[in-house]
C-alpha cells in the first residue's frame, strides 16, 4: 500500500506502509526509505497559477525552415534569459520560507534562483563551478546574491552548496531533482500547447532533466524528444544503463547541460515519457548560427539543441515545438 504525505515544503512523499522498499511505482528517488512522489500534470497547472504574477508568458514564432513548419517557443525571452525562473519561482512560492536560499548551478538556475529570491525579498547564495561563463556570473552578482565559485564541475559546486544549506534557516533549491522545480519547468510546455494546440511534438534540451521531465507533464500527452549534446549525454547514458549513471561532460553547451548524471526524479518521468536523441557540437553551433542568420534569434548553445535535433532529422511529427530555452551569452555589436 502506498501512502502519500505532504511535508512542510509542499513536497509529497510516498512511503511503503509495510515499511518495505519505499520505492514509488515509477521509481522515484529514495531518501531515508521515503520516495518523493513524482509531480503530475495537475502540479504543472498549480505551478502555472502560482508563478503567473512574476514570470513572463513568452511568445512563440511560427516559421518555415527548409520548406517545413516549426514553432519556436521563445523561452530565451523569459525573465533571466532562460526557463529556469519558472521552476525557481514555483519552488520558492510553494515551499517553506527560509531565511536564506542556497543553490548550485552552471549559471542559469543560479540566476533564476537569485532573481526569484529577490522578487520574494529573500537573500540568496549561489555556488557555481569555477568555469562559469562571465556573462552568467556577472548577471547573478547583479541580482545582489552572493556568488561562490567552487570546483570544476556542477557536481562539486552542488556538494559545497548542500553543506552550506545544512545550516539552520537555510533552504537548498535543487536545479532539477525536485518535484516543485520540475512542475515549474513544465509550465513552459503547458503554456505552449494551450495556445498552439496544433503542435504535435515538443523538443527540450536535457541537462539534469528537469525541463524535459516538466515538458512531458505539460505537453498534454504529445510525444516529447529529449535532446542532448553527444558530449553531455546524461539522459542517454541513463537510458542505456537502465538508471542514472555518471557520464562525461564535454560540450559547447556544458555550462547549461553539463549535469554529470540525470536526476532520479526526472529520469523516472523521462524513461517512458520521452525519446532520447543526440546532436554534435558542430550541429549545435550550426543551428545557433541559423537562428541568428535567418530569424535574428540569439540563443546560447543549449538553446539551439532542440533546433539542431530537428535539423538533423531526429524529430518526428508535422508541427514540432522547439523550445529555445536560454540566451545567457555575451553579445557584442559589430
Ligand atoms: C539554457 C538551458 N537549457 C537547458 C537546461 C537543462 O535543464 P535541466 O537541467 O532541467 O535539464 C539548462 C540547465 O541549466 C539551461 O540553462
Amino acid at each position: 500500500m502506498i501512502v502519500t504525505l505532504t511535508d512542510a515544503s509542499g513536497c509529497r512523499e510516498r512511503v511503503s506502509a509495510s515499511g518495505g522498499s519505499g520505492a514509488g511505482p515509477s521509481g522515484g528517488r529514495r531518501v531515508g526509505g521515503v520516495t518523493p512522489a513524482l509531480p503530475t500534470p495537475a502540479d504543472v497547472d498549480s505551478a502555472a497559477e502560482r508563478i503567473a504574477p512574476h514570470a513572463r508568458r513568452t511568445p512563440v514564432l511560427r516559421a518555415t525552415v527548409d520548406g517545413r513548419p516549426v514553432v519556436f517557443k521563445l523561452e530565451q525571452l523569459q525573465l533571466t534569459g532562460s526557463f529556469k525562473l519558472r521552476g525557481a519561482l514555483n519552488a520558492l512560492l510553494a515551499g517553506p520560507r527560509a531565511e536564506r536560499v542556497v543553490t548550485a548551478s552552471g549559471g542559469n538556475h543560479g540566476l533564476a534562483v537569485a532573481t526569484a529570491a529577490g522578487l520574494l525579498d529573500l537573500p540568496a547564495t549561489v555556488y557555481v563551478p569555477e568555469s562559469v561563463p562571465a556573462a552568467k556570473a556577472r548577471r547573478i552578482e547583479a541580482t545582489g546574491a552572493k556568488l561562490i565559485r567552487h570546483g570544476a564541475t556542477y557536481a562539486e559546486a552542488a556538494g559545497a552548496a548542500k553543506t552550506d544549506a545544512a545550516a539552520a534557516g537555510r533552504r537548498y533549491v535543487p536545479a532539477y531533482e525536485d518535484p516543485l522545480v520540475i512542475a515549474g519547468q513544465g509550465t513552459c510546455a503547458a503554456e505552449t500547447v494551450r495556445a498552439e494546440s496544433d503542435v504535435d511534438v515538443l523538443v527540450a534540451a536535457v541537462g539534469g532533466g528537469g525541463l524535459a521531465a516538466g515538458t512531458v507533464l505539460g505537453a498534454g500527452g504529445r510525444p516529447v524528444v529529449a535532446a542532448e549534446p553527444v558530449g553531455c549525454a546524461a539522459f542517454h547514458a541513463a537510458v542505456g544503463a537502465g538508471a542514472p549513471v555518471d557520464s562525461t561532460v564535454d560540450s559547447v553547451a556544458a555550462s547549461a547541460l553539463g549535469a554529470t548524471r540525470v536526476g532520479e526524479l526526472p529520469f523516472a518521468i523521462l524513461r517512458d515519457g520521452a525519446s532520447s536523441v543526440l546532436v554534435t557540437d558542430a550541429e549545435i553551433l550550426a543551428a545557433r548560427d541559423r537562428l541568428w542568420e535567418e530569424f535574428r534569434l540569439a540563443v546560447e548553445p543549449a538553446g539551439a539543441v532542440p533546433f539542431a535535433a530537428w535539423l538533423a532529422g531526429h524529430v518526428p511529427g508535422d508541427l514540432p515545438c522547439l523550445i529555445l530555452c536560454g540566451a545567457n551569452t555575451d553579445w557584442t555589436p559589430a
